[in-house]
């Protein structure tokens, strides 16, 4: 039987967004899972751990950040991983739904569409689990950029993530004043199960009255967002610019 490995887990929040990235590994070898495109401060933060990196992932194509896996994967020739259906335009290796060893850890991958088509969670070492933006701190991620969908919501929080025993820790892709009513920046299966006001829905028409009602308005450039992050528009290209 298989010995639970010693691993590292950092939390990397960005202040004004509440975006979380993750650095993740055995300690000899990392992954970074949805670095954003301030891509220093994650090398210098691997180096100082004394690792090497060698793999990203980003958990879906995000509609709110530009993404740094592109260009770590420039600057270190480490492989991109994504879920196999991503629409993106550049290459990358596709995951599955199963089993792998990256940066020298168990990681199960669960498809989670709902927020995306191509969303992935991934169980760490069946001890933590990194929601991305499919189940957040008393929130859930949204469903309304235009690629959502809350009944496939709804199957990947209520029959993937919430089978999982109630002490795998949580960690989302998004804490902050923008998702969050608890100030948290994690949390646990069995905590979410019991507080979080998405998951008091009986029934799938519950859950999916509660995605239409209440949002905050939809984060600025969105779709420009997807475009860059899909490899459709370069970044210079992107107009980020404040019309009014
Ligand atoms: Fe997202």
């Amino acid at each position: 039987m298989r010995q639970l490995v010693h691993y590292l887990l950092l939390q990397m929040v960005a202040g004004d967004s509440g975006c979380c990235s993750y650095l993740v590994g055995s300690g000899q070898e990392f992954m970074l899972v949805d670095p954003l495109n301030d891509v220093e401060r994650f090398l210098k933060k691997v180096g100082q751990e004394g690792g090497k990196l060698v793999g990203v992932l980003d958990t879906h194509v995000h509609a709110d950040h530009v993404s740094g896996s592109r260009e770590l994967q420039k600057l270190t020739a480490c492989p991109i991983y994504m879920y196999e259906t991503s629409p993106v335009k550049f290459p990358f290796l596709p995951l599955v739904e199963r089993e792998y060893e990256i940066a020298g850890l168990k990681i199960q991958v669960l498809h989670t569409p709902g927020h995306a088509p191509e969303h992935v969670c991934l169980l760490v070492e069946d001890r933590v689990v990194l929601t991305g933006d499919t189940l957040l701190v008393r929130d859930v991620g949204r469903t309304d950029l235009g690629r959502g969908d809350p009944s496939q919501l709804y199957d990947s929080i209520f029959n993937k993530l919430l089978r999982l025993d109630d002490r795998v820790e949580l960690m989302p892709g998004h804490v902050g004043k923008a998702h969050f009513v608890s100030g948290d920046n994690s949390s646990t299966i069995g905590l979410e199960r019991r507080t979080n006001p998405a998951l008091k829905a009986k029934t799938r028409e519950e859950f999916i009255q509660y995605m239409t009602e209440g949002w905050p308005p939809k984060p600025n450039h969105y779709e420009q967002y997807i475009k860059v992050n899909s490899g459709l528009i370069e970044l210079k290209d992107a107009q980020f610019a404040n019309t009014g």
